[in-house]
């Protein structure tokens, strides 16, 4: 059972997962980013032409790899256009957001330590009961320039409004600032200040 929770969400390219990697190092807490499985689920379903399946198994959460049916997906399967595009397409599914959910629950009952989850609805929907929420945010272009940055996954200042727009807009579990989340503003803030903010506001908790 885990004993701490923090969710981080916000839009496409705003440095969840890097905050959320180094926050969990400096907490000795997991780090998992739910985008992963929407992700996989997109991969499984550029290999197979299927969403739905049999057997789902988490085979390491960092560098991620997980099986579903007999197809074995890792970290490096996952960042490409076509997975940026279809991740986000399958994410409006509630049926897919509802495997996702629970998959999510299981990963962290099963975790023995704290837990860093970042994605667009950690705080909202998947975990509202969270000990810390905080929603992360930055312009377009600042968030398209630091996935720039990011060798694996190139994305221009169109593709990431695109995908927020979906994000944001869709029926189920839409991107929104969960209630009672820190925001933080992050385009002229370096990773040291952001982490600085986050430990200042986890010590008054
Ligand atoms: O965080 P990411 O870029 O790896 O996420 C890929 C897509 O997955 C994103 O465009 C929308 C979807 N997603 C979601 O709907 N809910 C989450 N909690 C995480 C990701």
């Amino acid at each position: 059972m885990n004993k701490s929770l923090i969710t981080l969400d916000g839009p496409s390219g705003v440095g969840k997962t890097t905050v959320g990697k180094r926050l969990a190092k400096d907490l000795n807490f997991d780090f998992f980013s739910s985008g992963s499985l929407y992700r996989a689920l997109a991969k499984f379903y550029q290999s197979t032409n299927k969403l739905l399946f049999q057997d789902f198994s988490i085979e390491a959460l960092a560098p991620f790899r997980c099986k579903i049916d007999d197809l074995v997906i890792s970290e490096s399967d996952l960042y490409t256009t076509y997975i940026n595009e279809k991740s986000s397409e399958i994410a409006q599914l509630s049926e897919v957001r509802g495997v996702v959910f629970n998959i999510l629950h299981s990963i962290c009952n099963e975790s023995q330590r704290g837990f860093v989850i970042e994605g667009r609805d950690m705080g909202s929907v998947v975990f509202p009961n969270a000990k810390l929420k905080l929603y992360l945010d930055a312009s377009e272009q600042v968030r398209s320039l630091r996935r720039g940055k990011q060798s694996n996954n190139q994305e221009s200042v169109d593709d990431i409004k695109k995908r927020d727009e979906r994000d944001k807009n869709r029926v189920n579990s839409p991107l929104v600032v969960p209630e009672g989340a820190l925001i933080i503003q992050t385009d002229l803030l370096s990773i040291d200040e952001i982490l600085e903010l986050i430990k200042e506001k986890l010590e008054l908790l």
